[in-house]
């Protein structure tokens, strides 16, 4: 018999006790032995559940329960979640989590804790719900050096951004529907400023390069600026904008890494990966491009991979999952000023879109023209290829002193 508690019996705790009760036979089958909830801390009360005699309010009766070897942490946010993780870790506790505030803020700490007290930290439900990609980084594809990783890592903004290339609906209508679909919060920004998935990417890049690399240091873009007109100039170019999570190991050592919204061609694998669905592509040298698609959040999806860590928590109770993140040396991370791309770039002038591309060509030599249907009087649609951050910067500085107008400039992918 394996004893658990479960902390926070929101969204995914209570699709936790759900797949455990609704599983039972299979998941004593794999785990070897019958796994059992203690506990499940919730400040509120739920007296119609089957199991309403195991809530407590009192994390002390759960960290001073030596019955229980895992807790699985399901409450999101960093506080009270770090605290509880770390006493947990501290007395003895393996700890199971989806919160990928706390993986992304203090991964590197916690399973450096983890690995001093003989203990595992999992938290494959932290990136991409139901998607196994934490497991298939740190183990399938460990033979492989990872050189780069991609993904479209928030349902909420695949959603409003599918919304707006399929419907040509427009940003605020899109994510209004999400809220009214429950596919956003009603406090939208972590999501629609990027920093959902920034802290996603930052756990991927920490697994994949064993280095922990922190939010706050990621430039981050979110899809707030996002107009349809940059949606159109995709199409004319072909392809699509998504919000993308991309890092890269780069010959200096360095990794490049970044959240923001990218033109998508058409041919790529992760073009047509659309609504609230996530996709991952993780390119090694061994293997290729891998691809992982498939429900990036709710209830069970997120669950079914809470479970899967508490059976193989369960499984390696004497022999401990070794997963280290060493803290990043100073430069690990490549200024983003000097990181090299592809653009393209929306402009405005006060005479024709031809005399308006033609001052932009001039500036940015190679750059070609891009049309969509509809153009505004003045308008152009440009990409450039490889340039830096900080030469685009110097470019657009350049065109605006000359009187055109930068509508808008957004990368392209190259996956
Ligand atoms: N709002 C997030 C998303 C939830 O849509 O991806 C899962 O992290």
């Amino acid at each position: 018999m394996a004893d658990i508690a479960v902390l926070g019996h929101g969204v995914v705790g209570s699709g936790v006790l759900e797949v455990l009760l609704t599983h039972t036979d299979s998941i004593t089958r794999r785990a070897k032995e019958e796994i059992r909830v203690r506990h499940i801390l919730d400040l509120r009360e739920f007296p119609e559940l089957p199991y309403a005699g195991r809530f407590t309010k009192d994390f002390n009766t759960v960290l001073n329960d030596p019955e229980v070897t895992i807790v699985v942490e399901c409450m999101g946010g960093l506080e009270p979640a770090y605290t509880f993780v770390r006493q947990c870790l501290e007395n003895g506790k393996s700890v199971v989590t989806s919160n990928k505030e706390l993986v992304a803020a203090k991964g590197a700490e916690l399973l450096a804790l983890a690995q001093r007290n003989n203990l595992n930290f999992l938290f494959e439900a932290s990136v991409g719900g139901g998607i196994p990609i934490i497991r298939p980084i740190s183990q399938c594809l460990a033979a492989n050096e990872v050189s780069e990783i991609a993904g479209i890592l928030n349902g909420t903004t695949n959603f409003i951004l599918t919304k707006m290339i399929r419907e040509h609906m427009g940003f605020e209508e899109a994510l209004k529907l999400a809220q009214e679909l429950g596919y956003a919060e009603r406090d939208p920004s972590a999501d629609v400023e990027g920093a959902d998935a920034c802290r996603k990417i930052c756990i991927l890049a920490s697994l994949a390069f064993g280095t922990h690399v922190y939010p706050e240091d990621v430039h981050t873009e979110g899809i707030t600026r996002i107009t349809l007109e940059d949606v159109a100039y995709a199409s004319a170019w072909g392809g699509v904008i998504k919000l993308i999570g991309q890092v890269s190991m780069l010959e200096n050592g360095r990794i490049a890494i970044m959240v923001a919204p990218m033109f998508i061609s058409r041919d790529s694998q992760l073009a047509n990966v659309d609504d609230v669905f996530n996709g991952i592509l993780v390119r090694g040298d061994a293997t290729g491009d891998v691809v992982f698609y498939g429900k990036g959040a709710g209830k069970l999806p997120t669950a079914s991979a809470v479970v899967a860590d508490v059976i193989d928590c369960v499984k390696h109770m004497k022999a401990r999952k070794y997963l280290f993140w060493e803290d990043a040396k100073p430069d690990y991370i490549e200024p983003f000023e000097s990181i090299t791309g592809d653009f393209f770039l929306r402009v405005q002038g006060e005479g024709s879109s031809d005399e308006a591309f033609a001052m932009a060509a001039w500036v940015l030599p190679g750059a070609a023209r891009i049309v969509r249907r509809e153009e505004a009087p003045g308008e152009a649609g440009l990409s450039v290829e490889n340039i830096t951050e900080a030469q685009l910067k110097g470019c657009i500085d350049k065109l605006e002193a000359g009187g055109v107008r930068v509508l808008d400039r957004i990368r392209i992918s190259d996956f």
